[in-house]
């Protein structure tokens, strides 16, 4: 079974890519590699053994889509990373987040409407905002978007449920992803932050191999239990897995309706400071951090309910957040010995 990973280079993409090879799909990647390195085609292939097929598309290009669409007509199954992903840079730009999130899924729609295929879609637990209620479940109410990436998660779904709505062949299931730390066991794909990361996890490791100075902890005056901001984390080997799940319920005809939504998360909230002291103990190192004013725009406490995950797609997350932690470090080594 053919299936296309458009921004299959990336951080997600490129883990997926390996899940799917390895449950026996032909993977087809599109990617205009904006935000990743050509090498990943190079890392995946050693990690299964298969080199998938790759074109260098810009999925905002209308024709070089279709284009695209028209050289492969066998395509059963889609899985759609492309779209940028920095809340701040969407601030300051964004105009390119609705071009890049927004017109590019529509492009994909217009191709794709009308053919019996299976959609999943890359959305974020951003969307919730700051829920009244936790663990966040799938039917919180959705939140007035905080930056114009939150705002294209929020209407790359509605532009996939009203089209599902009508083209009744056309299967989509919109994943919300909380925060996704880690990288293959392997440690020959992970996270490749361009400049300095704007993420936690990849800051601590960029801190303890010494690239950055000090991790600043965003506000220890949060309602939580060490006054830290709580999130959840995710280890990409365990979401990759989910992506797949999802894809096979679509593929085998088992889901109910043709648009729904699930949360990948472990389900288990953590505060920065556990985040720090568990990194700590994974890698052995101490990490030179301070507390400094709550970032903007940052919620108090999110965190999954994840059952719905587990009844339907049968999933369940395997990493710990120590063992999640393990791994970036191993990644942030190796990447470091590289340069
Ligand atoms: C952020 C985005 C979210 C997006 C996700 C993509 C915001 C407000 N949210 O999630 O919309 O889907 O990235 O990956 O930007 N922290 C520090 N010091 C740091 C970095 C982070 O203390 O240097 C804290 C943050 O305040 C937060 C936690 O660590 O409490 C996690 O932050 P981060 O990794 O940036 O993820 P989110 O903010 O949850």
């Amino acid at each position: 079974m053919k299936i296309l990973v458009t921004g299959g280079l990336g951080y997600i993409g490129s883990h997926v890519v390996v899940e799917l090879q390895e449950k026996g799909y032909e993977v087809i990647i599109i990617d205009n590699l904006s935000n990743t390195s050509i090498d990943v085609l190079d890392n995946i292939t050693s990690i299964t053994g298969i080199r998938p097929t790759f074109e260098k598309i810009d999925i905002r290009y209308k024709e070089e889509l279709h284009a695209f669409f028209k050289r492969h007509n066998s395509i059963e199954g889609i899985i759609h990373f492309a779209a940028s992903k920095a809340v701040g840079e969407s601030v300051n730009s964004p105009l390119l987040y609705y071009e890049n999130n927004v017109n590019a899924l529509v492009y994909l729609l217009q191709n794709i409407q009308n053919n019996d295929i299976s959609l999943i879609f890359s959305s974020s637990c951003t969307v919730y905002g700051q829920a009244e209620q936790l663990p966040v479940t799938e039917n919180a109410p959705i939140k007035p978007a905080e930056s114009p990436y939150g705002n294209t998660k929020q209407i790359g779904e509605e532009i996939i449920r009203d089209t599902c709505k009508v083209k009744p062949n056309l299967k989509a299931i919109a994943l919300r992803y909380f925060n996704p730390i880690g990288a293959h066991q392997s440690a020959k794909i992970g996270e490749l932050p361009i400049g300095v990361p704007q993420n936690l996890v990849p800051y601590i490791t960029q801190t303890a191999i010494g690239l950055r100075k000090q991790l600043s902890v965003y506000g220890n005056d949060y309602p939580t239990r060490d006054g830290t901001a709580i999130r959840d984390y995710i280890h990409v080997a365990d979401l990759a897995k989910a992506h797949v799940a999802a894809l096979s319920r679509l593929l085998n005809r088992k889901a109910k309706e043709n648009f729904e939504i699930f949360n990948v998360g472990t389900g288990t909230g953590s505060t920065v400071m556990e985040v720090i002291t568990a990194f700590e103990k994974a890698s052995g190192v101490s990490l030179n951090y301070r507390i400094v004013d709550r970032r903007a725009g940052d919620v108090v406490e999110a965190y999954a309910q994840t059952d719905k995950a587990r009844n339907i797609l049968g999933w369940t997350p395997t990493y710990s957040l120590e063992e999640s932690l393990a791994s970036s470090w191993k990644w942030e080594k190796i990447v470091r010995e590289k340069k």
